[in-house]
């Protein structure tokens, strides 16, 4: 591939999800320059459904790109969560446990939305379905990000590229062999998820263990119901009418005296999990941000929160290598980042452990989470302990 036009830019950022439009939002409020390249559409982008729960930081940095006008106004504001087991609901009281933090409900393609059309309506460079990304030479002080679009080859000249490319990216792959090293867990469980057209059943999510596996209430709007069944990873979503999907979701989440309202399937699709986390997270003038260095399974509601905390990071080291000239900041970068990352990464095992029904029934394993659960609900130290990880106030 022969480059025919060349751009230049202070940072190029690989990948237009919550990571990569935050980090350029970030910038562009400094004065720094940046171009997001992103294979997909725009409208593929703001219609991908994925997480929903903000935790506080993550609302106060989305307010510091400028981007929060939308969700303080729709937003719903949480202060507890449940978690049900052996028939009953047990409410976490997160606010009252952690000296005031709460989440907010905010769907990942609100966030997005509010994203790209701040970065439009700004007039910054934001350019959809590029094709063949393809990065060279990191390592070097002008690293280089090569792509084509309408047919037409360029190449875009930066300081730095930031790889916000998530976990099937480009960005990873382009570090050299025996760099990085590597730490994953797989799971024998993913997630079947709705989206339903009914106002929620419930004020607050509810995260439920059952003898059938694990569900869980979350929602959207005071409209729209965001609901989980654990299934298999190799689960075929075929199989699974709506009338099935609400009768297993009746079984797992049903209490005497409560109702789980049914609506209209708008969407459903199978989620994986996985744990996965490269260190160190850059390499050059290459910084690897959000799901491009780590996954989460989405028991803990960290992955978004995790991208975003990242690109704070990194905002603030190159906001402080352009005004001083100094790289220390972004040599920090990766440790400082891994910290809050394993500690979110223990958090989301955890949940996932205690929640989840091992396929082959083994009643040890039962007893256990159930006991962990009770002391969870009962202690309020390991009440605590959950509700500051949830809202992401636990030191890391
Ligand atoms: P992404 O959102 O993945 O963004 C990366 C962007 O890069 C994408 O727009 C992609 O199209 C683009 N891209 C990829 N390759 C290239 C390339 N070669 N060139 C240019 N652009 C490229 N977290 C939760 O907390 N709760 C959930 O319920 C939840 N559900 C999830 C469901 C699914 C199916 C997935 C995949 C993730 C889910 N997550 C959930 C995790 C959460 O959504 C992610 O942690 C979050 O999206 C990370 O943001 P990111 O910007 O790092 O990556
Ligand atoms: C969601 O609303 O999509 C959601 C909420 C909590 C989780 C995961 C997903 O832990």
């Amino acid at each position: 591939m022969r480059p025919v036009r060349t751009i230049r830019t202070q940072v190029g950022i690989v990948g237009a999800g919550p990571a990569g439009l935050t980090l350029a939002g970030l910038l562009g409020r400094q004065g720094i320059e940046t171009v997001v390249l992103e294979n997909k559409s725009r409208d593929y982008i703001e219609h991908r459904i994925r997480a929903g729960v903000l935790e506080q930081g993550s609302v106060e940095l989305l307010e510091e790109a400028g981007v929060a006008g939308r969700l303080k106004r729709e937003g719903l504001v949480h202060h507890g969560i449940e978690l049900q087991f052996d028939g009953e609901r047990h409410r976490v009281p997160l606010t009252e446990l952690t000296g005031g933090a709460s989440i907010v409900i905010y769907g990942q393609t609100e966030v997005v939305k509010d994203l790209v059309s701040a970065r439009l309506a700004a007039g910054a460079p934001l350019l959809f379905e590029v094709q063949d990304v393809r990065l060279a030479d990191i390592d070097s002080h002008c690293p280089r990000v090569e792509f084509s679009l309408e047919g037409q080859v360029t190449q875009l000249e930066c300081d730095v590229v930031a790889g916000c490319d998530g976990s099937h990216g480009v960005s990873r792959a382009t570090i050299p062999a025996g760099v990085l090293s590597s730490y994953s867990r797989e799971y024998p469980f993913a997630w079947l998820g709705i989206l339903a057209a009914v106002a929620p059943s419930s004020d607050e999510l509810v995260y439920a263990h059952s003898p059938r596996g694990f569900a869980l209430l979350s929602m959207r709007s005071p409209q729209l119901s965001r609901l989980y069944l654990q299934c298999r990873p190799d689960e075929d979503i075929a199989s699974w009418e709506d009338a099935r999907i609400w009768e297993e979701l009746q079984l797992r989440l049903g209490l005497p005296g409560w109702t789980l309202a049914e609506g209209p399937v708008l969407e459903k699709g199978v989620t994986p999990m996985r744990s996965f986390v490269v260190e160190p997270m850059q390499y050059g003038n290459l910084f690897l941000a959000g799901d491009a260095a780590h996954i989460v399974p989405p028991t803990g509601a960290k992955g978004l929160n995790l991208a975003l905390h990242d690109v704070r990071i990194l905002a603030e080291a190159l906001v402080d290598y352009y005004a001083t000239g100094s790289k220390k900041s972004l040599a920090a970068y990766s440790e400082r980042c891994l910290r809050r990352v394993w500690r979110s990464e223990h958090f989301s095992w955890w949940m996932t452990s205690m929640l989840h029904r091992s396929w082959d029934g083994d009643q040890y394993d039962e007893k256990l989470q159930v006991a962990q659960l009770r002391y969870t609900v009962t202690s309020g130290a390991a009440a605590a302990s959950l509700a500051e990880n949830y809202v992401g106030t636990a030191k890391a």
